[in-house]
């Protein structure tokens, strides 16, 4: 049932410092050193961040739980460990707010990679990856990591509007872009364009990431047309190890927990 390229995270929480924040449209895209973690997590995996300081209501509080966010980016430092990592987020709520006012040389506290990532096509199938707003996160580092191997693959982003769309310049190459309200790229549904290239070409193996409802689609259209199709979730998480069981999700063999079965699953494997 998993997909299983998993890195393991070193057992405790540590410190990475702020490299810069960047404004990327309606994102923020945070770069940070993390000298001492492994210089390879695999392209799905998460990590849990939260901010070295201000994290939560008062002076010196710590209120709030960690939250979860797959890297977007890695560069490996020179040596055998550590890497820059950066990670894509939205302002929803207290979380990424505080993250997104983060500045260059303060702390973010992270503990990861956690979870499962993405599994290569088998021979002859051509990766086509699929991202839904932010879920563009994950799909870029898995872009990042085919070129680097000279793997072609197609990449199909959909989002809200061209601020969100400004994401699409992270990538290599030229994805092709969709917007819920055309004031980037065409006036589509992210699985629009993925139905033509699945018609076109069906020897293909899907990675998506992104909202609930694109996922649905992703999954049906795969299962209409046989398309293998790994899907990476998301869901509320507390611990992002394993402990809580706050993170479930129902899959043909019973429930499995997101954070160590996933967040990446084979999209038949979901009930
Ligand atoms: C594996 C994984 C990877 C992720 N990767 C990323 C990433 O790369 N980038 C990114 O930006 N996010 C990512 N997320 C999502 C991110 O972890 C959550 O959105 C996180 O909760 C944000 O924290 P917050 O404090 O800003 O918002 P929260 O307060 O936790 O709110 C998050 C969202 O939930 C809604 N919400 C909150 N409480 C309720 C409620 N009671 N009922 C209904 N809705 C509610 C809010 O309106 C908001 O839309 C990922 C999540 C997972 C599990
Ligand atoms: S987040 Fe605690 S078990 Fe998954």
């Amino acid at each position: 049932m998993l997909a299983e390229p998993r890195t393991l995270a070193p057992p405790e929480r540590r410190v990475a410092e702020v490299k810069r924040v960047e404004r990327v449209g309606a994102y923020d895209l945070i770069v940070a050193r993390d000298p001492i973690g492994p210089a390879d997590p695999r392209p799905g995996q998460f990590y849990m961040l939260s901010a070295g300081e201000r994290w939560g209501g008062g002076d010196g509080e710590r209120p709030y739980l960690p939250r979860a966010f797959s890297f977007a980016r890695v560069r490996p430092l020179p040596g055998d460990r550590g890497a820059d990592l950066s990670f894509l987020l939205e302002d929803v709520g207290p979380g990424t707010r505080r993250l997104g006012e983060l500045a260059a040389g303060e702390s973010l506290a992270l503990l990861g990679p956690l979870g499962v990532g993405f599994t290569r096509p088998a021979d002859g199938r051509r990766p086509l990856l699929v991202g839904g707003g932010i879920g563009a996160a994950p799909i870029l580092c898995w872009d990042d990591e085919l070129r680097a191997d000279a793997v072609e693959a197609s990449i199909l982003l959909g989002f809200r509007s061209a601020g969100h769309a400004a994401a699409a310049a992270l990538f290599g190459g030229e994805p092709d872009v969709c917007t819920d309200d055309g004031s980037a790229g065409r006036r589509a549904l992210v699985t629009e364009p993925l139905r033509a290239e699945l018609e076109r070409d069906p020897r293909a193996t899907v990675y998506a990431c992104g909202p609930e409802p694109m996922l649905d689609a992703v999954r049906e259209l795969c299962r209409e047309l046989a398309v293998p199709a790994q899907l990476a979730l998301e869901a509320g998480m507390a611990c992002g190890y394993g402990a809580c069981f706050g993170c479930v999700v129902p899959t043909v063999e019973g429930y499995a927990r997101v954070c160590v079965d996933g967040p990446v699953f084979d999209a038949e494997a979901l009930a």
